[in-house]
């Protein structure tokens, strides 16, 4: 795309690997919040979301025609132990992102989660109930209902996702890999069924929608649904580590962790459909990212 992509939630995990992946097509403004980085070829703004006038001035300034909202509070944990916090950061200023993007008549991605279902079964599609199981997923089901209330063109993604981070932010599939290469014995669950998708094949995905004009909601996610232990097994297959040494746990082994969904496995189908393409499975992903270690970009974002 060309034009001025804005992402909120620019030092997180999903907001840096947006900037690496678009900052040759596009002009992409990260907005801070307490962390500050800077990414080759990338603007960065401390932006606020407690105000709308604020952000919308920012956006403003920036000339955004689209904004990414990722922002969050992201940690399970975190959000069960703090419920007020999680519902202001995931809810309240989600909102308020699609009221100053509602008010500048310009388009917006918000980032949602997998973690919204308790019911089990074949992949959940768009149209099934919300049953969250825990404060993080209920926060996030309410900001889906809260940005599309206030703004009905915006486009809701929910995803589940990893890929190469930041020193700071690693995500699934950088614990594994650590771990591994340290010979440590990482325990994941058997019990919990997903569609994880690349980084990369997500944004690629989305700004496919965007381009589509895409409105409501869509699960971004990918072509195949496994266990996390069976992803963890996968990993060290296609990175040449010891799989034998990933170990199983169920949810029941850890009852100190927050309630957690054992389905979030989303059907992709009406994304898939409007793309007219497969999104990608656990193969071709594991082997883009085992071919991305070496390069360049993920040497950058690996040294914030
Ligand atoms: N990680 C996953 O696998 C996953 C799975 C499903 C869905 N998601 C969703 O994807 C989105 C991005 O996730 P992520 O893992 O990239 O997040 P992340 O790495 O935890 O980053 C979250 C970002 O939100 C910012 N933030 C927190 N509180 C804020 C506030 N009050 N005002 C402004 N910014 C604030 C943080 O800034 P500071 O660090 O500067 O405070 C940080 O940059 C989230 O909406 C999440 O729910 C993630």
């Amino acid at each position: 795309m060309n034009g001025s992509v804005f992402v909120t939630g620019g030092a997180g995990l999903l907001g840096v690997t947006w900037a690496a992946a678009m900052r040759d097509r596009c002009k992409v403004t990260l907005g801070l919040h307490d962390r500050a980085i800077a990414l080759r070829g990338v603007e960065t703004r401390r932006s606020d979301l407690e105000s709308v006038d604020a952000l919308a001035r920012t956006l403003d300034a920036v000339k955004a025609e689209l904004v990414v909202h990722t922002a969050g509070m992201t940690n399970v944990d975190a959000c069960e132990a703090e419920p007020e916090c999680a519902r202001h950061i995931n809810v309240e200023l989600a909102a308020n992102v699609a009221a100053a993007c509602r008010r500048l008549g310009i388009g917006l991605v918000h980032i949602s989660t997998d973690h919204l279902f308790s019911q089990t079964g074949d992949p959940l599609r768009e149209e099934d109930a919300l049953s969250p199981v825990n404060v993080y997923g209920r926060t996030k089901a309410e900001a889906e209902l809260r940005v599309l209330d206030a703004y009905a063109d915006a486009l809701v993604v929910r995803t589940n996702f990893y890929g190469w981070g930041p020193s700071y932010r690693q995500s699934f599939s950088d614990t594994i890999i650590k771990s591994l290469r340290r010979g440590d014995r990482p325990t994941l669950f058997t019990d919990v069924h997903y569609t994880p998708i690349l980084m990369d094949a997500l944004i690629a995905g989305v700004h496919g929608l965007v381009e589509k004009k895409a409105r409501g909601v869509f699960h971004v996610t990918g072509d195949d649904a496994l266990t996390k232990h069976e992803f963890g097994v996968r990993v060290a297959e296609c990175f040449g580590l010891p799989a034998g040494l990933v170990q199983r746990a169920t949810l029941a082994d850890k009852p100190s962790l927050a309630k957690r969904p054992r389905s979030m496995m989303l059907s992709n189908a009406k994304a898939s459909a409007l793309l007219g393409r497969r999104i990608g499975g656990v193969r071709e992903h594991l082997a883009t990212l085992r071919q991305q270690e070496q390069s360049e970009t993920v040497k950058e974002i690996q040294s914030l």
